[in-house]
């Protein structure tokens, strides 16, 4: 299902231009959908969820559009250049945000959780990057959200820590593909960012995330956990035309964690 166009800003300076965020209705995804729309980009997020897409919207600019897609399921491209193309856009940026995390080793995770997870974290942007390749403007950027877990091996995450290796490896592939074609792309890699993701949908209560806050931060040199609107930063700076010469970027947004 996708909500319903609403009045386009006159002052919008990007208005045929439109960011593409997928999980942009949580955490970093909200972050970086409302970094952009509050520089007037024309910004869509995506999501499972229609509730979640319509609280998001709320934060967002009138220009803003959700579409209502599960990025795990093969048919979620088509829906989503289907309504690009109804609206007459062209994209921009492709932000391939949407994720799930299993905190599990080898052994704990079951087939069906492996697939759960490529699914998602790996093939979802696969196929999402794919399908819209023709709906990208020259100069269009897209940006992989990855993760340390990606850069490195970090015993206990073996499903998420491969879908985001492979994403990154994806990353860099593609950047050398599209670079005739002046698209740029690039992946972040942050480290650990107060979201929803770590809850599974169960937020512990105030003292117990207190704990956890603390501990976080201990984990990163900079003895600070990150914040959403820290690795939105970064996406931004990496979309903007002024960082035209960088392709193929590996970027930790992370604390410093990534150095120990
Ligand atoms: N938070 C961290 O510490 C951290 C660290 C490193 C990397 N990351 C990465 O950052 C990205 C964003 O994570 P976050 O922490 O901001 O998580 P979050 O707050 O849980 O947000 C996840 C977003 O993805 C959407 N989503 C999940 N599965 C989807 C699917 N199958 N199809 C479409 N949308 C889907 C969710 O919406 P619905 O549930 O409504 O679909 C939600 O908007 C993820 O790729 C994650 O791996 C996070």
């Amino acid at each position: 299902m996708a909500f319903k166009a609403m009045k386009v800003s006159e002052k919008s300076q990007h208005h045929n231009n439109v960011v593409l965020v997928t999980g942009g209705s949580s955490g970093i995804g909200l972050a970086t959908a409302k970094k952009f729309s509050n520089s007037n980009y024309t910004v869509g997020i995506i999501g499972r969820s229609g509730y979640r897409l319509e609280l998001a919207l709320k934060e967002l600019g009138p220009q803003c559009f959700g579409i209502e897609a599960d990025l795990s399921r093969p048919e979620a491209p088509a829906i989503i250049k289907k309504e690009v193309q109804r609206r007459a856009l062209k994209c921009s940026v492709l932000v391939n945000n949407a994720g799930i995390y299993l905190p599990k080793t080898f052994a704990e995770t079951t087939h069906a959780e492996w697939e759960q997870i490529l699914q998602t974290n790996l093939l979802g942007p696969v196929r999402l990057t794919h399908d819209l390749l023709s709906e990208l403007q020259g100069g269009a950027v897209i940006i992989n959200v990855a993760s340390t877990a990606g850069l490195r091996p970090i015993a206990g995450m073996a499903a998420y820590a491969t879908s985001k290796a492979a994403l990154i490896s994806m990353t860099q592939i593609l950047a050398l593909e599209l670079a005739s074609k002046k698209i740029r792309v690039h992946a972040v890699c942050p480290g650990v960012v107060d979201t929803p993701i770590h809850w599974n949908g169960q937020e512990p209560n105030k003292k117990e995330k207190e704990k956890l806050l603390e501990q976080w931060a201990s984990w990163h040199p900079l003895q600070t956990y990150g914040k959403p609107e820290d690795v939105a930063w970064a996406i931004y700076q990496l979309a903007q035309t002024e960082a035209h010469w960088m392709t193929g970027v590996v970027l930790p947004v992370d604390g410093g964690i990534n150095l120990t």
